[in-house]
């Protein structure tokens, strides 16, 4: 059956498969009734034969008139179970004929489906007692009609043939039903209807079998042996109807046998089968289930199969759904990622222009501190201008006023000499010249104009210092350029002179330092910062009286560093604002003294700037220090190098 539906017109591309298709009439299952009644009909005459002349052996008809008579009364007795045992196959068969007449005219009802179906799972059990029955009834008419010598006789042979033909007849049916039930279970199956199916287990049938191969020759031979003694007829008689049924009984059994092990091993064979395709093929609507013919717990194993065939199309079934929701969510989600990248691409925009405009606002916030802290400082550095001026001025008075004198006193002489040159008299001229002389004191002038000149050069020489100086801390320098860090802080010191030089004197210890690839102005504007933060907490700590503090000034190489430490006598910072000092605007002190921009700006411009640092060691009531740490060769070089 496997193999003939393997090569189906419509089967698929599989090792095992089957046709579905109730349109595809299936000769086999259509001829069925005919087949089985043709079937039982060669049985039936074999049997006929058989038992008949059993029965005239055992009937002791020895004479021709005794045969005809046995014969007569075996005829009619048993043609007309014959004919009930023929009626009720075609009953049986009835919903077989119908199913034939539905394909026939292309639709095939659930109803009729069903019953063919169920008919036929029942076929075999009801054939096999049907004919039971047409047997045993002949056979104990006959017995009793005859009254048959050996009563045991009889009663034996009545045993053999029930326990003879139930396999004989079960085993047959089922072998014809076989096809049709493939086909009913298959089409059943593909349309949800659930057969109601008689279960036999394996055990009882092969129990069965086993008392057939038992019982029937013990049967036989026994009633064979009884009725020889009845009848008092020698073995030699006996011989051939013993011959005649071992043949047939070893006939029946090998039938029998092979009918067994035909329908197990060509379920298993099924099942292997399946197997072998569930293994290969990836697609389980393509693998064929396996037909279930048996009825025991061959069949069991054959639909637990067929359930794990389901199972895993309906879990590849569900896989695939997830794979394919699987994939909507992938795609849904690389889509978002694109969705946000773009967006993050925008926002990244966005923040680079924010930070290039807060570069330019601190840029110019870091300006505007500058010209703050230079007008803040304006007034000191006026007064530093105004004393050397004042000199400037003093020395030029009196040499202005020492040459008028002189002018006045060369006029003199000037009268005296032309008196002498003339030769007229000198005396009174040259008189009044000595008297000018003595009242310009020559002398002090003479003395004095010159040291009035070196001061008023002086005084324009410490003019023009603070004037530099201005002008180096005012410097606003795009590009680092390399730069000498100590003459930057001397003129950083020359402007911040009048916020310090009342209350601290300041020592400086400038070491020998290379040229510093630094913004001058910025860094300028560090020190300053750390100057007038150092001025101012000196001031703190001698507010109102008249000692003074010391600021001193440190500058060396350290490394690929140089190093500039400003420290001052003053209150030191207190430890708990000590983690805020370099917050912006964060300030301790009144608004005109300041901001709180100070070290925000000089932690920014050094860190951030110059890739140094700047920190500090402060003590309470002794004093801070605060060290700025420039690599040399600008930021960055250290780890270009
Ligand atoms: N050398 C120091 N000794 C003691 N305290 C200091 C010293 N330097 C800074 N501080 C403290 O740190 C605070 C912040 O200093 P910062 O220079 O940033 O601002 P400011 O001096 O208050 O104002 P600005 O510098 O803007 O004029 C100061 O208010 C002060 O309390
Ligand atoms: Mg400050």
């Amino acid at each position: 059956m496997v193999d003939r539906m393997r090569t189906s017109a419509d089967m698929p591309a599989t090792d095992f498969a089957v046709a579905s298709d109730s349109d595809d009439v299936d000769p086999t299952h259509a001829s069925l009734p005919r087949r089985v009644i043709l079937a039982f009909a060669g049985i039936e005459v074999l049997f006929k034969v058989l038992v008949g002349y059993s029965y005239l052996f055992l009937a002791g008809a020895h004479t021709a008139t005794e045969r005809r008579t046995s014969l007569t009364w075996y005829i009619a007795v048993s043609l007309p179970f014959t004919a009930v045992f023929f009626a009720g196959l075609v009953r049986l068969l009835a919903p077989q004929r119908r199913w034939y007449r539905e394909q026939r005219a292309g639709q095939v009802g659930d109803a009729t489906l069903a019953l063919a179906g169920e008919a036929l799972h029942r076929l075999p059990s009801r054939v096999a007692w049907l004919w039971t029955f047409q047997w045993g009834c002949a056979l104990a008419v006959l017995v009793t009609v005859r009254e048959v010598t050996c009563v045991e006789a009889g009663a034996l042979f009545l045993a053999t043939m029930i326990t003879g033909p139930q396999p004989v007849a079960r085993g047959i049916a089922r072998w014809l039903a076989a096809p049709s039930m493939l086909q009913v279970s298959l089409l059943a199956r593909e349309r949800g209807i659930t057969l109601r199916t008689p279960v036999l287990p394996l055990r009882r049938r092969l129990v069965q079998f086993g008392m057939l191969i038992a019982i029937t020759p013990t049967t036989y031979v026994a009633s064979f042996a009884f009725s020889a003694g009845a009848s008092r007829t020698t073995i030699e008689d006996m011989r051939a109807p013993i011959a005649i049924c071992a043949i047939a009984i070893v006939a029946f059994a090998a039938i029998s046998a092979g009918l067994m092990a035909a329908s197990i091993t060509r379920a298993v064979a099924s099942m292997s089968e399946a197997i072998r395709a569930v293994a290969r093929q990836g697609d389980m609507t393509r693998v064929a289930r396996i037909p279930q013919q048996l009825r025991d717990e061959v069949g069991g194993l054959a639909a637990s199969i067929n359930e794990m065939i389901d199972r895993l199309e309906r879990t590849a079934a569900e896989h695939a759904a997830m794979s394919e929701s699987l994939a909507a969510l992938n795609h849904a989600l690389e889509r978002r990622v694109t969705e946000r990248t773009m967006r993050l691409f925008e926002a990244n925009a966005v923040l680079q222009d924010e930070m290039a405009a807060r570069d330019k606002v601190e840029l110019e916030l870091r300006h505007a501190q500058k010209l703050e802290a230079v007008g803040r400082l304006a007034a000191g550095i006026a007064h530093e201008i105004n004393t050397p001026i004042q000199f400037v001025s003093d020395s030029v008075q009196f040499v202005t006023a020492a040459s008028t004198d002189l002018l006045a006193l060369v006029d003199k002489y000037q009268i005296a000499v032309r008196a002498v040159l003339a030769g007229t008299p000198a005396l009174p001229a040259a008189t009044e010249a000595v008297e000018a002389e003595h009242a310009a004191d020559l002398d002090y002038i003479a003395g004095e104009i010159p040291a009035a000149l070196r001061r008023a050069l002086d005084g324009i020489d410490r003019v023009s210092v603070i004037v530099r100086s201005m002008k180096m801390f005012a410097h606003h320098d795009q590009d680092m350029r390399d730069v000498d860090l100590n003459q930057a802080i001397q003129s950083t010191l020359i402007i911040a002179r009048n916020e310090y030089k009342y209350v601290a004197d300041v020592d400086t210890e400038l070491g020998d330092l290379p040229l510093v690839r630094c913004h001058v102005g910025e860094i300028n504007q560090v020190v300053l910062n750390l100057l007038v933060n150092a001025a101012h907490a000196i001031a703190d700590v001698h507010q109102g009286g008249d000692g003074r503090g010391r600021i001193a000034v440190r500058t060396s190489v350290d490394g690929d560093d140089v190093v500039i430490a400003v420290s001052d006598t003053g209150s030191g910072i207190p430890e708990a604002i000590r983690h805020r000092i370099f917050e912006p605007f964060f300030t301790t002190k009144d608004v005109d003294r300041g901001t709180g921009q100070g070290l925000a700006i000089a932690h920014s411009v050094v860190t951030e700037k110059h890739g140094g640092s700047l920190t500090f060691t402060t003590e309470l009531g002794r004093g801070s220090t605060f060290t700025i740490r420039l690599p040399i060769r600008g930021k960055g070089a250290g780890l270009a190098a």
